[in-house]
């Protein structure tokens, strides 16, 4: 993994565009090219987290979950930004498409309509045996095509099987404290979980 030098990453941040930033500082950059620059400070004990880096954690689970056919974004290159401090970070051809946050607050309605769409989408997720700790409306990209495609992967988890019912809750639970934290109103839950029941029974 190639080291990126402090000036490349002073050009990134002042000609590219800070989509996320946290108290640590920049999270995810999008470059003058359009690729996005995602960078991860590992909590992990440092000696772990250098000799497999979080990027490289992110750009397995991507090819992971491609061949899974699940879409996500397609990763370019892989480099440390702080080698001491573990801080890797991953260049990707952004997923084409609108994360879901954004379509909720742009329309109630086409968000509504698009509820069987989603819960058929999460229920092969689980049915793939993939344990998404992140689901939420931020995380799930509608591309183009009219399905879905999945961003911010790190703590995705691969099951041998489909989960089961105390999985699927728990799951389902990460999405209701991410629209309690965000405070967001009027989110259809009983609709998703009424759809989510549907796909399930019709499946079985
Ligand atoms: N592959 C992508 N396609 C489209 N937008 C993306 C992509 N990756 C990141 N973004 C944009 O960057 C934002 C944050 O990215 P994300 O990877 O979810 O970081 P965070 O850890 O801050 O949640 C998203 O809300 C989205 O707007
Ligand atoms: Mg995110």
């Amino acid at each position: 993994m190639r080291i990126v030098t402090a000036n490349e990453l002073q050009g990134w941040l002042s000609q590219g565009e800070l989509l996320e930033k946290d108290s640590n500082g920049p999270k995810v950059i999008r470059l003058p090219d359009s690729r996005i620059v995602k960078i991860f400070r590992s909590r992990r004990l440092s000696l772990i987290a250098r000799l497999r880096p979080d990027a490289r954690r992110f750009a397995e689970r991507a090819e992971r979950l491609q061949q899974l056919g699940i879409k996500t974004p397609v990763i370019d290159e892989l480099c440390w930004i702080e080698r001491g401090q573990s801080i890797s970070a991953c260049l990707y051809h952004p997923l084409q498409g609108n994360p879901l946050d954004k379509l909720f607050h742009a329309s109630n309605a086409d968000f509504q309509a698009l509820l069987p769409h989603l819960a058929g989408y999460i229920h092969q997720l689980h049915q793939k045996g993939i344990y998404f700790r992140s689901l939420h409306l931020g995380n799930i990209v509608q591309t183009p095509d009219g399905g879905f495609g999945l961003i911010d992967f790190l703590d995705i988890r691969f099951k041998k099987r489909p989960l089961g019912r105390m999985l699927i809750r728990r799951n389902f639970q990460h999405l209701q404290n991410y629209l309690q934290r965000r405070k967001v109103q009027n989110f259809p839950w009983s609709e998703l979980m009424r759809c989510y029941e549907e796909v399930s029974k019709s499946s079985s």
